[in-house]
Formats: structure tokens, C-alpha cells, sequence
């Protein structure tokens, strides 16, 4: 049997250890961490998303401020905002929650966060230092959580295979960026490579981050195989009802060495890591 890698067991390891640095700060230097969540439009999945990342920031004693922005907000509304939230010496993180509205640039958005205050990792400079190896910057927050799960079951990465299934600036790239720095064996692959089954195959690690429900099947999956599992879709069953599943079909996945379920996988670990770089934000900010 594969061991199952619990995420929300490890998140609230991560969440423990992000409470005691906030009241630190608080106690020490009178340093209050804050994390501003901007939502625009009405989107299900996101509404969900920023409630959780709201609710935890609480439970860890971050506070929370919350900019819901109408769907027809225009670009500039929404790059006003992110100015003032710039400029706030209050506010330690920025989050926009994505997709935006396709009428709005996503990277204008993005480019025009504090780079210092940008906690999902995504603007340009923090992407470039987690490339060149820099390091400094903040990392984003799944494939953050993805490599975290990665270090309790395995010791040393250097030479390793690892095949990433998914090229998105969110996990994939990133993703592979982290393993390069551990000395793994990278190959990025997606939902159009060649031979993605026998690539997988030959994979010591495989992160599955391509947003397509059980495509990873259990002869994808070398035997003593780790496997996280970022997929989180919602499908539809035969009684009516849905269910989430992830990007790789566990059941079929037993001569795996360890696997990543879902839900209380990586989603788990996506929220503490965001807390994380939002205590490390106020830290940095307060020093
Ligand atoms: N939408 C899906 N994942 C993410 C994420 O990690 N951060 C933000 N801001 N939006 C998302």
C-alpha cells in the first residue's frame, strides 16, 4: 500500500508555526501582519478559495482585509487599488484572486503589486529570482506547498527524476523551478506532450498539476513512485450528484511509495504556504 501524504496534517504544522511568528511580531514589535484578498467578479471557485485563505489567515491571527470589486470593474479601478494597498504601511501582503475578467491584463495586475508585498510570488521579479536561483523572493504558494510535502518523505533529491504535468505559471513552472534547485532531474510536460505515460513512467517524482480529472492512471506510475496530486476538478457522477477528484486516480495507485490525496492534499498546504509568505512579508517589512 502507498502511504498517504496528508497535507492538512502538515498544514497545520506550517499554520502553528505562522501563529507563533505573528504573535511574536505583535509582542515584539508591535507589528500587526495583514494580508489584503482582492476578488473581482463572482466566480464559484474563487469565492470558495478566498473565503478559505480568509478564514485561515484569522485562525492564525493574520488579519484579513477584504476588496470584493465588481465584475465590470475596469483595469484602472483595479490597478488604483493595488496602488493604495502599495502604499499602505499596514497591509504586509497583496493577493489578487485569479482568473480575472478577461477585459482586465492579468499580468498588468500583477506587475503592478509590490514585489515585497506580492505573497502568491507571481510578479516578474519574484518570478525571476526563484529562476535564477537568486533566492530573496517570495515563492509561490502551491508548488511551494508541493516541495514542502516532497522534503518529509524524501532526503535528498540531488539526481532524481521528477516529471511536473503542467506548464502553468501558477504550479508547473515553479514547480519545476524548485526541483531544479534541489538538484532533481526536471521534465515539464503538459496535456499535449508525446509519450506522457511512459515519461510519468519513468518518474521518481511526479507532480500532476494539469487540471484534468484522474489523468495520471495508476501505469503512469513507476512502482516506489512519489506522487502529489495539485489537481483539485469537480465532476459530474451518474446519480446527479459531483465529486472532487484530482489529477491522478489514486485507487489505481497502491505500488506507489507515497501519494497526496484529495482534497486534504496540496489544497491544504497552498493556504498555510500564502500565510507563511505573509509573516515572512511583515517580518521583512519590520526589520
Ligand atoms: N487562482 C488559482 N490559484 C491561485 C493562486 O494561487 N493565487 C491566486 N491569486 N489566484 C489563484
Amino acid at each position: 500500500m502507498a502511504q498517504i501524504l496528508q497535507g492538512d496534517l502538515v498544514a497545520r504544522e506550517v499554520l502553528d508555526s505562522v501563529s507563533q511568528r505573528v504573535s511574536r511580531l505583535s509582542d515584539t514589535n508591535g507589528v500587526d501582519a495583514c494580508l489584503a484578498v482582492v476578488l473581482v467578479g463572482h466566480d464559484p471557485a474563487s469565492e470558495i478559495y478566498v473565503r478559505r485563505k480568509q478564514k485561515a489567515a484569522r485562525s492564525v491571527g493574520i488579519r484579513s482585509l477584504e476588496y470584493r470589486l465588481d465584475e465590470e470593474t475596469s483595469q484602472q479601478g483595479l490597478l488604483d487599488l493595488v496602488h493604495k494597498l502599495n502604499a499602505d504601511p499596514a497591509v504586509h501582503g497583496i493577493l489578487v484572486q485569479l482568473p480575472l475578467p478577461s477585459h482586465i491584463a492579468g499580468d498588468v495586475i500583477l506587475g503592478a503589486i509590490a514585489p515585497q508585498k506580492d505573497v502568491d510570488g507571481f510578479h516578474p521579479v519574484n518570478v525571476g529570482r526563484l529562476s535564477t536561483g537568486a533566492g530573496g523572493g517570495l515563492v509561490p504558494c502551491t508548488p511551494l506547498g508541493c516541495v514542502m510535502l516532497l522534503e518529509r518523505v524524501i532526503d535528498d533529491f540531488r539526481g532524481l527524476k521528477a516529471v511536473v504535468i503542467g506548464k502553468s505559471n501558477i504550479v508547473g513552472k515553479p514547480a519545476a523551478l524548485l526541483l531544479l534547485d534541489r538538484e532533481c532531474t526536471v521534465t515539464v510536460t503538459h496535456i499535449h506532450t508525446r509519450g506522457l505515460p511512459d515519461i510519468a513512467r519513468s518518474a521518481d517524482i511526479i507532480i500532476a498539476a494539469a487540471g484534468s480529472p484522474r489523468l495520471v492512471r495508476g501505469d503512469w506510475v513507476k512502482p516506489g513512485a512519489v506522487v502529489i496530486d495539485v489537481g483539485i476538478n469537480r465532476i459530474a457522477l451518474e446519480d446527479g450528484t459531483s465529486a472532487i477528484v484530482g489529477d491522478v486516480a489514486l485507487d489505481e495507485c497502491d505500488h506507489a511509495a507515497v501519494i497526496t490525496p484529495v482534497p486534504k492534499g496540496v489544497g491544504p498546504m497552498t493556504i498555510a504556504c500564502l500565510l507563511k509568505n505573509t509573516v515572512h512579508a511583515a517580518e521583512a517589512m519590520a526589520r
